[in-house]
């Protein structure tokens, strides 16, 4: 993957920039995304079109058509190297910010999945001790209606995976955990897994 350190080179790190993110580390990334396509089964899937929400630099939807599925990224364009690598890697993308209680621009057809991995969207701002302020119940309710009504297929899907907290704890308080469940989800490790219905119980596994 010399082209990705090519690029990497072209777009440097802002300073500042967290080298956790180091997306230029194509064998870290695509272990990665190989275990993101598994457990939602699509290595084992027949093809479905995918909307993958904040797709950064496209990992998740390359690896997706490498199994026979078709995606679309969605970002907004902040960083010059997911431009490099999205285009790279022949990744569809569409780009646009997600903000609260704001529909999703129209994207003219509906989608068997749609997915958010380490989602960052909920981030509103740091208060004044850095922590950051996040979506409220009432945010989360709007986005999961608005994918569910306009972007999901009958027996389509939505999945969102989060990042663990800065003091490591997992995203999923007791009051999201019980909020997420209402929605219908079903939360397995840091995954919240939600159905086109809600009162439809979601399954990883298709078929
Ligand atoms: C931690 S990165 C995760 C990238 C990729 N999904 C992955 O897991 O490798 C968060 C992504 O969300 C995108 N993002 C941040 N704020 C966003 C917003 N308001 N709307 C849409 N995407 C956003 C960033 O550009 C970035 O690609």
């Amino acid at each position: 993957m010399a082209e990705l350190v090519k690029l990497r080179e072209q777009y440097p790190y802002r300073p500042n920039a967290r080298k956790i993110n180091a997306y230029e580390d194509a064998d870290y990334w695509v272990g990665v995304n190989v275990k993101r396509v598994q457990d939602l089964w699509l290595d084992r899937s027949p093809p479905l079109n995918i909307l993958d929400l904040g797709c950064g630099p496209g990992y998740f939807l390359h690896l997706c058509r490498m199994f026979g599925h078709e995606g679309l990224g969605l970002d907004p364009d902040d960083e010059p190297f997911f431009r490099g690598t999205t285009n790279l890697f022949g990744v569809s993308r569409v780009v646009a910010r997600i903000n609260a209680q704001t529909p999703l621009p129209d994207l003219g057809k509906k989608f068997d999945l749609v997915t958010a991995h380490r989602v960052c969207f909920h981030r509103v701002a740091r208060d004044k001790n850095g922590e950051w302020l996040e979506w409220t119940e009432a945010d989360w309710k709007f986005f999961i209606n608005d994918v569910r009504t306009r972007f999901l297929k009958p027996d389509g899907r939505l999945l969102l995976e989060f990042n663990r907290r800065a003091d490591g704890s997992s995203f999923f308080t007791s009051g999201l955990r019980e909020f997420f469940e209402s929605q219908g989800a079903r939360i397995v490790r840091w995954k919240a897994l939600l159905a086109a219905g809600p009162n439809q119980r979601p399954s990883f596994k298709l078929g």
